[in-house]
C-alpha cells in the first residue's frame, strides 16, 4: 500500500519561525564565521538540545489535542489526507507544492549560495538548511562540501558486491546492492552494539548519513561507467561541489550540465514524509536500523514505477512517441497516443500525484531551465505539448484528481539533452539526491527520542 500524507506537525503547533528560516534569518546567519560555525556537527550539537526541548513542551502543553476524524476512504487510500506522520525538514502544499524548512524552490534558488551568481543552489546548502532549520552562508556550504569530499571513500568490498551482478541487472539493483555492502561500515550498528545511550543516537546516526551522502555519488557514478561506459571510471574532482562533481564522475564536464545536476540533485531531495521512500526510510529507521539500512530499503521503492521509476519511464514513452510518429507529431496525433497509452490499461508517466492539485513547481523550475538552455530541443518541445494535450483527457477520465505534470515528466529530457541518455539510469539519480532527504529526517527524528 502506498502512504501519502504526512504533516509537519511541529509547525501547525508552534511558531514556524523557531524552525523555518525566513529570508531575514538567512541575513542573520550571514554574520557568522567563526571555525565551530562552520562546522556542521558543532552547529547540530547546539541546535538539538533546544529541539528536545521545545519538543517536550509541545508534547506536555499539545499531546491530547485532535488532529481529524479519519474516514474509510483514508484507510482504504492509504492513509490519504490523513495527518499521520512528524515531519519537520519539508511540507507539501497540495496547491503551492514542496517547501523546504519553510522555503519554496524559487526561494531557495534565491537564497542558497550558488556555484556563481544567479546560478542553481548547491545541494550542501540545502543538506545544512534541511538538518539546521538554517539558511547557510557560502564558507558553511564550502566547509561542508569540504568535509564530504574526505568522507567519499569506497571499501574495495562494495565494488566487488556490485561486480557480482551482471552487467544487465538493472542499475537500481546495483546501487541498492551497493548500499547494502557500504552498511557493514555503520558507525551507528557499532554504537548500538557496544551500548550507546539513547540521549547519543544521532550522533553516530550523523556520521552514518553524512558517509551515506557523500559516497552515493561515487557508487551511482561507478555504475553508470560500469552498465554504460565499459567499465572506465573517471575519478572525482577534489575541486568540485557535490552536484558538479557528480556529473563530473558520470563523464559529463560542461558547467551546463553541471548547473543541472545541482538542479536535479536539490529538487528531488524530499517531498515530505508521506511517499513512498520517504515514508518506508523513516519506519525502517524507528526500528533503531541503522541510516544504511534504512536508505537501501527507501531505494527499493524509490524504484517502483509509480514512483521514481516514473522518470525513466517518460523518456521511455516520449522516445516511443517519436519512433511511431515522429518528432514533429501534431496536437491530434499526440492525442491519439495519450488514448491508444490510456486504452491498453497503462499510467502516461509524468502526470498525476498523491498529494498535489497543481503542476508540480519541480516541473516549473525545469522547464524555465529548458526555456533558459534548450529552448529549440525537439523532445523539450514535445515535452511542452504534451503540456498542453495531456490534461485535458486525464480531466476528461474523470477519476484523475490531478491531470497536471510532476517532477518526472521533464527530468529526463533535460538530462538526454546533455547525453546523459540512459534512462534505464535515470532512478539512480533520483536516489541519489533522495538520500539527503531521508538522511535529514532520520537525524531530526532521533533528536525526539
Ligand atoms: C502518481 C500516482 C501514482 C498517484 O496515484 P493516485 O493518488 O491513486 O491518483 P488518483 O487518486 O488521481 O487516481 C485515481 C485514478 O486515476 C488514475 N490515474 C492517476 N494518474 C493517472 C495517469 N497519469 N494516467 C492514467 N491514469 C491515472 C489512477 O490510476 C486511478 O485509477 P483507478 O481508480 O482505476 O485505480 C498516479 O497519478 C500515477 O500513476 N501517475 C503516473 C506515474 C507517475 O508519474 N508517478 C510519479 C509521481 S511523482
Amino acid at each position: 500500500m502506498v502512504f501519502y500524507r504526512s504533516v509537519s506537525l511541529l509547525s501547525k503547533l508552534s511558531n514556524r519561525a523557531v524552525q523555518q528560516p525566513s529570508l531575514s534569518n538567512s541575513v542573520r546567519w550571514l554574520q557568522i564565521q567563526t571555525s565551530s560555525d562552520l562546522d556542521l556537527r558543532a552547529q547540530l550539537k547546539e541546535l538539538i538540545p533546544e529541539q528536545q526541548e521545545r519538543l517536550k513542551k509541545i508534547k506536555s502543553e499539545y499531546g491530547k489535542v485532535q488532529l481529524g476524524n479519519i474516514t474509510v476512504d483514508m484507510v482504504l487510500g492509504g492513509m490519504r489526507g490523513m495527518i499521520g506522520l512528524l515531519w519537520e525538514i519539508s511540507l507539501l502544499d497540495p496547491d503551492e507544492g514542496i517547501r523546504f524548512r519553510g522555503l519554496s524552490i524559487p526561494e531557495c534558488q534565491k537564497v542558497l549560495p550558488a556555484a556563481k551568481p544567479g546560478g542553481e543552489p548547491l545541494l550542501e546548502g540545502l543538506l545544512w538548511l534541511l538538518l539546521t532549520g538554517k539558511v547557510p552562508t557560502t564558507e558553511q556550504v564550502n566547509a561542508l562540501s569540504k568535509e564530504l569530499r574526505t568522507r567519499a571513500i569506497i571499501p574495495d568490498h562494495v565494488y566487488k558486491a556490485i561486480n557480482a551482478l551482471p552487467i544487465t541487472a538493472h542499475s537500481m539493483t546495483q546501487f541498492t546492492t551497493s548500499v547494502m555492502a557500504l552498511q557493514v561500515q555503520s558507525e551507528f550498528a557499532k554504537a548500538y552494539e557496544s551500548g550507546i545511550h539513547k540521549s547519543k543516537y544521532w550522533e553516530p546516526t550523523f556520521e552514518d548519513s553524512l558517509s551515506l551522502i557523500a559516497q552515493l555519488p561515487v557508487v551511482a557514478a561507478y555504475i553508470y561507467r560500469r552498465i554504460y561506459k565499459n567499465g572506465e571510471v573517471v575519478a572525482a574532482d577534489e575541486s568540485l561541489d557535490y552536484g558538479a562533481n557528480f556529473a563530473h564522475m558520470l563523464g559529463f564536464d560542461s558547467p551546463a550540465m553541471q548547473e543541472l545536476m545541482r538542479l536535479y540533485v536539490t529538487i528531488h531531495t524530499d517531498h515530505e514524509g508521506g511517499n513512498v521512500s520517504a515514508h518506508t526510510g523513516h519506519l525502517v529507521a524507528s526500528a533503531l536500523s541503522d541510516p544504511y539500512l534504512s536508505f537501501a530499503v527507501a531505494l527499493n521503492g524509490v524504484v517502483g514505477p509509480l514512483h521514481g521509476l516514473a522518470n525513466q519511464e517518460v523518456l521511455l514513452w516520449i522516445k516511443s512517441v517519436v519512433d511511431e510518429c515522429g518528432e514533429n507529431i501534431t496536437k491530434d496525433q499526440l492525442k491519439d497516443y495519450v488514448w491508444k497509452t490510456l486504452n491498453s490499461g497503462k499510467v502516461v508517466p509524468g502526470f498525476g500525484h498523491g498529494v498535489l492539485r497543481k503542476t508540480d513547481p519541480r516541473y516549473m523550475c525545469q522547464r524555465e531551465f529548458a526555456l533558459k538552455h534548450l529552448p529549440a530541443d525537439p523532445l523539450f518541445q514535445l515535452v511542452s505539448k504534451l503540456y498542453e494535450v495531456v490534461p485535458p483527457i486525464l480531466t476528461e477520465l474523470g477519476k484523475v484528481k490531478n491531470p497536471w505534470p510532476n517532477v518526472d515528466a521533464h527530468s529526463g529530457v533535460l538530462l538526454n539533452y546533455y547525453g546523459l541518455t540512459e534512462a534505464r539510469y535515470y532512478t539512480v539519480l533520483f536516489g541519489v539526491s533522495r538520500s539527503i532527504g531521508i538522511c535529514s529526517q532520520l537525524n531530526n527524528s532521533l533528536v525526539l527520542l
